[in-house]
């Protein structure tokens, strides 16, 4: 376990939505691996991979709690982190707002409803993630560390992913206002940006991709981390943990309000 791994008997907690899954799974089981209790925020359709993955966490000798959440609604997130607290304890110290979702269409087939879901998720969803949890960490009064699931689309958009690439771009933005203002209450914010990652919402992409390009499944992928990515392979869920890892620990203590590319070169 590295030197700057919490300690266990501080107890101290992280909260991680979208966390049953892919990304989110990868940095609930690594948070926990470095002596957190875990709190995974999910949908009704997460909680049965939610429950897989605390089993994974109590093998590893730390609690861990599901909590059911669709971040899409404020009420539901200050309720799972008040459960968070009240069943975990009140040290929340890590909060990552990892949830969500892209559609892939052109910009002129793009529904209202649609892109107003992305906004809601993506966008909104972590605002209120990381004011909630702000909330809890200054009436707590020892700091914290908030993370949020950024993009390379955070720089760049791409073909398709138009209103995604929008709401991570302001993703970066209000990654900045949150670190300005907490700052002085000992929290640091920061957001992690992954290229092409392997999980459910790539496949997700690929075959939508699939249908537009008029491409086998499959293929989009591939033909994407062949020419974008420098390193020479796919990104797996645990890269991006890495850099999570990296940035809640006293490694990391003097970075705030960045949004961080891990990509493997693709955005170059
Ligand atoms: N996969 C990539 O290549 C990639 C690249 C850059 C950024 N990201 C970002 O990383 C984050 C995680 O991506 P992933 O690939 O692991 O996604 P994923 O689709 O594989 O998993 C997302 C998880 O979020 C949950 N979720 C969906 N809607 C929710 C809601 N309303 N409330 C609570 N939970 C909800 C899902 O049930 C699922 O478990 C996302 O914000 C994504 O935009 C992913």
């Amino acid at each position: 376990m590295a030197a700057s791994a919490v300690k266990a008997s501080l107890g101290r907690i992280a909260f991680v939505t979208g966390g049953a899954q892919g990304i989110g799974r990868a940095i609930a089981t690594r948070l926990a691996k470095e002596g957190y209790d875990i709190s995974i925020a999910e949908i009704p359709s997460g909680v049965v991979r939610a429950q897989e993955v605390k089993k994974e966490i109590e093998s590893y000798g730390r609690k861990a709690i599901t909590v059911t959440a669709d971040i899409r609604d404020p009420k539901q997130i200050y309720s799972a982190i008040q459960e968070t607290v009240e069943t975990l304890g009140p040290k929340l110290f890590v909060s990552v707002a990892n949830a969500g979702v892209t559609q892939v269409k052109p910009l002129l087939e793009c529904e209202p409803e649609w892109m107003e879901n992305e906004v809601r998720l993506n966008l909104l969803g972590l605002m209120n993630t990381h004011v909630a949890a702000a909330r809890q960490m200054v009436k707590q009064g020892f700091g914290g560390r908030i993370l949020g699931a950024g993009s390379i689309a955070s720089y760049r958009t791409a073909a398709n992913l138009g209103p995604y690439g929008a709401t991570k771009f302001a993703v970066r933005g209000f990654t900045e206002a949150a670190a300005n203002e907490w700052a002085q209450y000992g929290i640091r914010v920061n957001a992690y940006a992954p290229g092409i990652v392997d999980t459910p919402m790539w496949d997700h992409i690929d075959q939508e991709l699939a249908r537009i390009e008029n491409i086998p499944v499959g293929e989009a992928k591939a033909k994407r981390v062949k020419r974008d990515i420098k390193l020479g392979r796919i990104q797996e869920p645990e890269d991006v943990a890495k850099l999570v890892s990296f940035l809640v620990s006293d490694e990391g203590e003097y970075i705030t309000g960045q949004t961080i590319k891990t990509c493997g070169g693709a955005s170059l």
